[in-house]
């Protein structure tokens, strides 16, 4: 096997959908599955990487992996500041809910006899990958952006306004790619590079292919 390009070095991945409490018994989710992520950690694990996984779903980790169980976006957040240090590089394939409940319920919501209709107030929530960019020194930092429409505008002004070395960016308004499906089609937008289109692949080839990328550059930086 060719020599493993990640060995030594500390990966932290991100995976799955934030859960964001209503109450007790309900959440706002979104469609991720945590497959991206999962296939990063494993893509890393094979490079010889020591791989933290941050997740908030429970797929079958890689062999050797540190997974940390997380639900909400604030949570994922302490977990980040928790490992980012000691991180070589990080990648952010969660799909980490932009708002959350204000105050949600410490007991069931129960239907009102006055109304029909239910009034949630949302917060914003964290913008995490934003926060690592301000803070990076010597991490490799990886975005996504998950789009349904101008996919690469959306994505050019996210690795710039986040501050990262790559964002990956994915059209999830198919189905046949993105959310919950095995295959992804990424297009890369490397720091003052020209945006590289990958064919549509099973996700554990485009996070291989991509690691791949991603190793020559942090030897470049
Ligand atoms: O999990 P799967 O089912 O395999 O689907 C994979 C995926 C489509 C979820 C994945 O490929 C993907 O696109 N992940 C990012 C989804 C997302 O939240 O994209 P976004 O454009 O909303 O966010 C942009 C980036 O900022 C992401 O790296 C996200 O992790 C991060 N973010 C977003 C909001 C927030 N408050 N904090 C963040 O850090």
């Amino acid at each position: 096997a060719d020599e493993q390009t990640l060995s030594g070095k500390h990966v932290v991945v991100t995976a799955g959908g934030t859960q964001e409490p209503i109450d007790p018994v309900r959440y706002i989710a979104n469609h991720s599955s945590g497959k991206m992520g999962y296939a990063f950690a494993q893509a890393a694990v094979e490079q010889g990487a020591q791989v933290t996984l941050i997740t908030t779903v429970d797929l079958t980790p890689p062999p050797f992996t540190t997974v940390v169980h997380v639900k909400t976006a604030q949570e994922m957040q302490n977990a980040l500041q928790r490992y980012y240090e000691a991180a070589d590089l990080v990648i952010m394939a969660a799909a980490v809910a932009d708002y959350r409940i204000a105050e949600p319920a410490t007991q069931k919501m129960k239907k009102q006899q006055d109304t029909t209709a239910l009034h949630l107030k949302l917060v914003e929530n964290p913008d995490i990958l934003a926060e690592l960019g301000a803070q990076k020194t010597h991490q490799y930092l990886v975005g996504f952006a998950a789009e349904t429409q101008q996919l690469l505008q959306h994505a050019q002004v996210k690795l710039e306004k986040k501050q990262a070395d790559l964002l990956i960016a994915n059209d999830v308004s198919q189905t046949d790619i993105g959310f919950g499906s095995a295959d992804n089609a990424v297009t890369l937008l490397f720091k003052n590079e020209a945006p590289v289109a990958l064919p549509k692949m099973r996700k554990i080839e485009v996070a291989r292919q991509v690691l791949q990328m991603i190793q020559l550059r942090m030897e470049e930086a």
